[in-house]
């Protein structure tokens, strides 16, 4: 099979995320036997943190001995270091932490970007490592800091990384310490660096893990499993990527099993493999499956594929991997094909903010904004402008979506190129990506250098994945003599919707898809625009100069078979971009649902031309307007039916024939009562649909997204909150400020969608918008029963929100600690026949005489009887500079005398090892310890634990 072929859709896709969490089905497995434990651990490394608001300079490095030492491994300097005093930072960080939308919104902060004030911030951590995992292989993950981030491990510079939307895979094995020697891991995040231009959140904002593997293991992202139809069945071809960290090649063998949504191994395969001492090693492995079930939108069904490494009969290492059995064509003439069937995309681009939360965005609240799409009848979703979260094509491959993957950089130099194939590698097993897109709008997609930068980068993805073609987000440039498109498999247009019967006129062989359209300006509840206010009101009537509207733009997709689809912008309001308006406007008006997932107008309109399955007919407008009786109010009615009928109060207003792409309009003489719509099919009414007038607001009501919370304290959800009458009914002008208050559950933020409104989301209170809000709640650690949340507002009656808290076990946590000054790089003068002066130090610029060494090792036996002094400066945490405090030597081997700023703090005078404490007195700046060991042949010296600095 060639690659051309295999794109264009002889192939199955699959996907290769090496899953974190068991999914039911493979717990299921596990538990009946059928995968043997495996020594992988996966801990979270979400809690430990400790957080400083702002950039703190490095320390101007002087002298001689000071330059030579600070560029060593091991010796960052500043708040790099290891024993840097974060003991005053902000604690109890956990992530995913955004910290931008903590920000108050600042009037002179970018627009583009939400006005919330970005800037320069540091994390630091301790991790403990006990001596059992001594000889593991430890990784290091972060799923995603925004922007810039740099990396130190024990006071080693370990990484940066200038991607704000790609995960960070670090191998600290070699740099680790045990036992009481603990290990710092500091990284600072320059988010005054963009890359985008919409609301991109900052900091450590999603996920980040320790991940503990035996020696010979599978490399993060190293199983590929993706299904491919053959002539006469599938085969799922598995590629596994094997590496040891043990100093011997080692031979192992692989066994790979696909196992149904209920756990039952469908079928497997082995293999061997010799894995070469600190290599890598690729097996390629077959499983065949004749008849299984297919992954559709309708029943998307998942295969598990459970890995294993074994060596002598015992599990080294074991991965399970999601996958999906479909096939994809894109087709010039008729548009897409999943599983042989068309499928018109009915996509919209998504930013990845949520109300409330940012970008630190919990994973239950992708099944909400997900689900909230679905039933407007959307399929597909175009990452606009990164990669995604994990979470979020989890959720895409449960709930039934295609998607567009899209990498941020449009770059094809090494290091973001290297990004690109990070985003395959990790996403190429998902079944419902479809598509690759590695760039949006860039001004060099008309030039040789653009066409030539693309064709390296197309090149990159097919090095990975020849399954899913390769696209762009073309603006311009389609006509240039050499232009992107022409490198492309698939072309994907950004507007321009005028161009698309010429450009498929001049290449009929290329597929289509619109890949960014509409741009049309709504604001839930508003049905007339105010300038002046920064309302954009109506009935989707005002498009961006370069968009249409939405029923415009989906009816030139629509009536063009050869266009594949379309990808609204955008599906959700997001922050940042707030055009056309700037201060006080802080989010985009453009999204079909408001930055809550509450129904736009725009919602109306798609359920209607998207939902083919079920008769729908919608009110887009509410029917309360006192002080405008008898007047004629203009009434949009939405329906996928062949007529619609509207009446008010009983009396019929008029019967349309629906217009699936205009919609329909009645012109309604204003009285309160009931409007009433009904969709009717075949001459029969097959859907109804209300709009009462609303009386005085009298109550809140609360609705949870889903009645149970899991006690895990990561579990999280959306609480929505509306004002009723007195019957129940939304008081569409309801503006009060609600209070939210819980014993029982964590409230994350608050929202209420109105891109004007400048209260902060990081509260527990928040103004209803249009009688409505949005509260978003995560379970505490360990809790079960039932959690309760309530809300109140003046003048109205509490709402209460009551869900249940099923007991699930926290998951597991990596071990972390509070700040702690250790002294671990100590120096050694060279070995004396007498007692040497406590304040010596090496000659200026001796490199040589005086030699390094870390606390836990004794001293080299000098074989002989004399003296050895070691020596250490360092600034004590402010506290203790403040209070005093102790040095606790855990281990001291051998007599000694303990000097501190050349007094005499201590002495020990036995040969055995032991634990000794001495007292620091308070004091300012920095300090110097000397221990002066006296040695005889017989008797090692030295510190034979770890040595800490306590505060008084
Ligand atoms: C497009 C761009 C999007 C967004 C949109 C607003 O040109 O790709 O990111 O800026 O315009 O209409």
């Amino acid at each position: 099979m060639n690659r051309r072929q295999l794109m264009m859709g002889t192939a199955a896709l699959g996907g290769s995320l090496a899953t974190q969490w068991p999914t039911p089905s493979q717990a299921r497995a596990a538990s009946a036997g059928q995968i043997s434990a495996s020594p992988r651990e996966v801990l979270s490394l979400n809690a430990g943190w400790r957080f400083h608001d702002g950039d703190i300079a490095f320390p101007k490095v002087t002298g001689h001995g000071w330059t030579y030492a600070n560029a060593k491994a091991g010796n960052a300097q500043g708040a790099a270091s290891t024993e840097y005093d974060d003991s005053e930072w902000q604690d109890g960080i956990r992530l995913p932490h955004d910290f931008v939308i903590a920000q108050p919104l600042t009037r002179d902060a970018n627009p583009s970007q939400g006005y919330r004030p970005r800037g320069i911030v540091w994390y630091r951590n301790l991790l403990r490592f006990e001596e059992a995992d001594r000889g593991k292989h430890i990784e290091i993950q972060f799923e995603g800091i925004g922007t810039q981030a740099t990396i130190w491990f024990n006071g080693t510079l370990i990484d940066h990384n200038w991607s704000g939307y790609n995960s960070i895979y670090l191998d600290v094995t070699p740099f680790v310490t045990y036992g009481g020697h603990l290990n710092s891991l500091v990284v600072r995040d320059d988010a005054d660096q963009m890359q985008g231009w919409w609301y991109e959140g900052g900091g450590i904002y999603r996920d980040a893990w320790v991940v503990k593997r035996s020696a010979t293991h599978i490399v993060t992202d190293g199983v590929f499993a993706h299904p491919i139809r053959t002539t006469d069945g599938w085969e799922v071809p598995v590629e596994v990527t094997l590496s040891t960290i043990a100093k011997s090649d080692q031979t192992i063998t692989v066994t790979t099993d696909l196992l149904d949504a209920d756990g039952r191994v469908v079928v497997s395969a082995q293999g061997n493999a010799v894995v070469k001492a600190l290599q890598t090693a690729v097996l390629p492995l077959t499983l065949t499956c004749a008849q299984p079930h297919l992954w559709t939108l309708e029943t998307p069904y998942l295969y598990s594929v459970a890995t294993r490494v074994v060596e002598d009969g015992r599990i080294l290492d074991e991965v399970v991997t999601t996958c999906g059995f479909r096939t994809q064509r894109f087709d010039a003439d008729h548009g897409f094909f999943l599983n042989d069937r068309h499928v018109k995309l009915q996509g919209v681009c998504l930013h990845q903010d949520h109300a409330g939360v940012g970008v630190a965005v919990p994973a239950a609240l992708w099944d909400y904004r997900l689900t909230r799409l679905k039933t407007l009848g959307c399929n597909a979703i175009r990452c606009a402008h990164n990669a995604p979260a994990r979470e979020f094509l989890d959720a895409c491959d449960r709930l039934g979506f295609l998607v567009m993957d899209e990498n941020r950089v449009f770059n094809p130099a090494p290091e973001h190129m290297a990004e690109l194939q990070w985003m395959v590698r990790r996403d190429r097993n998902h079944p419902s990506v479809i598509l690759w897109s590695v760039f949006n709008e860039e001004p060099m997609q008309g030039t040789e250098a653009g066409y030539e930068m693309v064709r390296r980068m197309r090149e990159a993805v097919r090095e990975l994945d020849m399954s899913r073609p390769v696209t762009g987000a073309m603006n311009d440039g389609l006509t240039a003599p050499v232009n992107v498109s022409q490198t492309l498999d698939v072309i994907g247009f950004n507007y321009q919707q005028d161009a698309y019967d010429a450009f498929h006129k001049a290449n009929p062989h290329i597929p289509m898809t619109s890949s960014e359209d509409t741009s049309s300006y709504s604001i839930r509840g508003e049905y007339a625009t105010d300038e002046a206010r920064h309302i954009k009101g109506g009935f989707d009537t005002t498009a961006a100069e370069w968009g249409e509207t939405h029923r415009g733009a989906w009816k030139a997709i629509a009536e063009r078979d050869y266009i594949a689809g379309g990808f609204v912008w955008t599906g959700f309001d997001y922050r940042g971009e707030p055009t056309p308006y700037v201060w006080p406007t802080n989010s985009s008006l453009m999204g079909i649902l408001d930055t809550c997932g509450f129904e736009k107008v725009p919602a109306f309109i798609h359920q209607a031309q998207w939902v083919k399955t079920r008769p729908v007919v919608n009110i887009a407008i509410h029917w309360t307007w006192p002080g405008r009786e008898g007047q004629s109010i203009k009434v949009m009615v939405c329906a996928n039916t062949e007529e619609v009928e509207l009446s008010l109060n009983g009396k019929r207003i008029g019967r349309q024939r629906v217009d699936p792409f205009e919609m329909n309009f009645f012109d309604v003489p204003y009285a309160p009562g009931r409007l009433q719509a009904v969709g009717i099919t075949g001459g029969k009414t097959v859907a109804t649909t209300l709009c009462e007038t609303a009386g005085k607001a009298v109550a809140l009501r609360l609705t949870p997204f889903k009645p149970t919370l899991l006690g895990d304290g990561v579990d999280a959800m959306p609480v929505n909150v509306e004002a009723i009458d007195d019957h129940g009914r939304v008081v569409p002008d309801a503006a009060h400020m609600v209070v939210f208050t819980s014993d029982t559950v964590e409230i994350l933020g608050v929202g209420n969608g109105d891109p004007n409104c400048l209260e902060p989301d990081k509260a527990s209170q928040r103004s209803l918008f249009h009688g409505m809000a949005q509260v978003i709640i995560q379970s505490k650690p360990e809790s079960v029963g039932m959690a309760t949340l309530t809300a109140a507002a003046e003048g109205l009656k509490p709402g209460k929100a009551t869900v249940s808290l099923e007991a699930r076990p926290a998951p597991p946590l990596q071990v972390t600690e509070a700040p702690v000054q250790t002294l671990e790089n100590w120096f050694h003068a060279p070995f004396a026949d007498r007692a040497p002066d406590p304040t010596s130090r090496p000659g200026a610029g001796d490199n040589n005489s005086w030699q390094w060494f870390r606390a836990g090792t004794l001293l080299p036996a000098a074989g002989r009887t004399g003296f050895s002094l070691c020596a250490v400066s360092f600034t004590p945490f402010a506290r203790g500079q403040r209070k005093g405090g102790q040095v606790n030597f855990f281990g001291i081997r051998g007599r000694a005398k303990i000097y501190i700023d050349g007094q005499l703090a201590g002495s020990k005078s036995d040969d055995t090892a032991g634990p000794l404490s001495v007292v620091l007195p308070a004091g300012t700046g920095e300090r110097r310890l000397v221990v002066i060991f006296e040695a005889t042949p017989e008797a090692p010296v030295g510190f034979s634990d770890v040595i800490q600095v306590a505060s008084n």
